[in-house]
């Protein structure tokens, strides 16, 4: 006899077995397989052709990826204003493909915040920073003000409450747009290019922001960006290429004997599900590696090396 419960937990099976496993699908934020395929006027673009991501609840995550590379794309999706063409997308327990008009209403509203790169886009031009910020709040009288008030000092711009957008300056503004995108006590803030129209030193105020409500609100944050410099300030930066995570790099404090603290960082190559992986075009470039490689499993690592003709022995020299 097979019961309800039964069939739910084989699905849940089945479905653990499609992400690769249990551990996978634990994420706060977990792609797999992601495909999102544009077809304008008979073209078709594959924007994402098989992203993998899996982001800890409260990480603090930067994407980086040359303009075209798909991420764009991913966020858009991710805050549901998109629908993948395939793929597992789910964010705090919500599948983003096929959801109800209603769910995903309820998914916009509650659990994701969002800032854009354009300034304009992210605040009301006739309201003051802090009606702004009180007005996506479910929150009502006294309680919404105070909370509109707290965002603001934390981002760093409490002083600037009564002004309007065209009275701050751009980096006050997204700062500004990051206390709007947290006022419904969001799970999850996603922000494309946030700093892609400041300079150098008001990027950084404006990531410290994103780093303060990260740390403060444990809210989980993923930050695309083409800063390097931004980039360079996170635990884990991972890069998109061609629709695809390709590598990731991962910083860590370590204490030296000495004991002063050392920054290590680490790159690592995204492995995905089928085993394939992409080589950095750098090390493509200096080995000149086209078409095929050999490669060769030792004891503790696996070793990659141009299949010239000649060194080949299916190939005649
Ligand atoms: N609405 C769309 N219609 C057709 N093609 C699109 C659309 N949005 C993005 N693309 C294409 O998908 C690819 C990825 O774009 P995007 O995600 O915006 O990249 P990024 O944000 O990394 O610059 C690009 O080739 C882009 O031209
Ligand atoms: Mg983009």
């Amino acid at each position: 006899m097979t019961d309800l419960a039964d069939l739910e937990r084989r699905a849940a099976e089945r479905a653990a077995a499609r992400a690769g496993g249990q551990d996978r699908l634990s994420g706060h934020i977990v792609c797999d397989a992601l495909v999102r395929i544009f077809r304008t006027e008979g073209v078709e673009v594959m924007a994402l052709q098989g992203l993998d991501l899996v982001v800890d609840r409260g990480e603090l995550l930067a994407v980086v990826g040359a303009s075209g590379s798909g991420k764009s794309t991913m966020l858009n999706i991710l805050s549901g204003l998109d629908e993948p063409t395939a793929g597992l997308a789910r964010v705090a327990g919500y599948d983003l493909l096929g959801m109800t008009a209603k769910r995903r209403l309820e998914y916009r509203r509650r659990i994701v915040g969002f800032v854009w790169q354009q300034t304009a886009r992210n605040l009301l031009p006739y309201l003051s920073a802090r009606e702004n910020v009180e007005l996506p709040m479910r929150l009502a009288g006294a309680r919404r003000r105070r909370r509109a008030e707290e965002l603001l000092e934390m981002v760093g711009v409490a002083e600037k409450a009564g002004r309007r957008p065209a009275e701050m300056s751009g980096g006050e503004q997204q700062r500004c747009a990051v206390a709007v995108a947290l006022a419904n006590d969001p799970e999850v803030l996603f922000a494309d290019e946030p700093t892609g129209e400041l300079d150098e030193a008001t990027a950084d105020e404006v990531f410290g922001a994103l780093r303060t409500v990260n740390a403060e609100l444990g809210v989980t944050v993923v930050v695309v960006t083409h800063d390097h410099n931004v980039a360079g300030q996170v635990r884990r930066a991972v890069a998109i290429r061609d629709g695809k995570t390709a590598s990731e790099v991962r910083r860590s404090a370590r204490r030296a004997a000495d004991g002063t603290e050392h920054h290590v960082s680490q790159e690592y190559a995204v492995l995905d599900r089928a085993g394939r992986l992409q080589l950095p075009a750098a090390f493509v470039d200096a080995l000149s590696l086209r078409d095929r490689v050999r490669l060769n499993l030792e004891p503790d690592h696996v070793e990659i090396r141009p299949g010239t003709a000649g060194t080949d022995p299916e190939e005649p020299a």
